[in-house]
């Protein structure tokens, strides 16, 4: 269970101080998912580093299972817009990463690795080195390292950015038949209203406005069977879409 409370967070810089989230609050049960979605800029990143424990000066509080975040002692997800690989590391070695510095070596199980690696279709690059991939592989590597670390919360920034729709698609499926195996309580960071649609229980819509509301709603659709199909879902991403349209228009009437 991930636990947010009147969330406040400011970046201070030479005079200047900039409220990137303002009282925020939102509760994911254990095992759940939530998409966070908005403009660039809008503080989805901000977020994800409060809760994964890299930004620890905030107003109010945010706990992972009952405990203030401490990445010492949960076991912290991250994947960053960047991916996070190490350049110098194999493919494999970037996989295991996560693991051989949060568990003891004996409890790396070379066939849950094995597996998880072919699942995402790099098992053949398991000796290649970052440079020597796509950006699509890149992100089916650092997929691949935060599901091996079977994390107590799994935070995503924008992982299927760099994929064309298809691929994104597939990976999709990907992530929530891993996500089922594991069961672990996800903040997904998307642009995409679908990928929200279709990822989320819950979908936050974070305001574009200097320290605005957000939105939380429950997805209705989330988990329904050929889903990306249906009308329904068609209509959702038209009212999403709409909602956050409406956030920007009145961003620029209080500027
Ligand atoms: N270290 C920092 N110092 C000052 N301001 C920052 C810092 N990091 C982010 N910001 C500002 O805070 C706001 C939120 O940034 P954040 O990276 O969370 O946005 P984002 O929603 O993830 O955007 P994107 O979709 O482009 O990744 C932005 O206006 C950004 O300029
Ligand atoms: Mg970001």
């Amino acid at each position: 269970m991930i636990e947010i409370a009147d969330l406040t967070v400011r970046y201070r810089s030479d005079n200047d101080i900039y409220t990137a989230i303002k009282d925020f609050s939102l509760t994911i049960p254990s095992g759940g998912t939530c998409a966070v979605i908005g403009p660039s800029g809008c503080g989805k990143s901000t977020l994800l580093k409060v809760v994964a424990g890299l930004i620890k000066e905030y107003d109010g509080s945010v706990s992972i299972n009952g405990q203030p975040v401490n990445p010492k002692g949960q076991t912290i997800g991250f994947m960053p817009q960047n991916y996070g690989l190490l350049p110098w590391k194999t493919v494999y070695d970037n996989v295991i990463l996560g693991m051989k510095i949060k568990k003891s070596p004996e409890l790396l199980d070379r066939n849950v690795i094995k597996h998880l690696m072919r699942q995402l279709g790099i098992e053949g690059l398991a000796r290649r080195y970052p440079n020597e991939l796509s950006g699509g592989q890149q992100q089916r590597v650092a997929l691949a390292r935060v599901f091996a670390l079977q994390p107590d919360v799994l935070l995503m920034d924008e992982p299927f950015s760099a994929l064309d729709a298809i691929t994104r698609e597939e990976m999709q499926d990907i992530f929530l038949k891993l996500w089922r195996r594991f069961e672990v309580s996800t903040i997904f960071v998307t642009h995409y209203v679908e990928e929200a649609l279709y990822l989320g229980q819950k979908i936050v819509i974070l305001s574009s406005d200097e320290g605005g509301r957000s939105q939380i709603m429950d997805n209705p659709l989330f988990g329904e069977k050929d889903i990306r199909e249906k009308e329904e879902f068609f209509q959702m991403g038209l009212k999403l879409r709409n909602i956050i349209k409406k956030d920007w228009e009145q961003a620029w009437e209080n500027m």
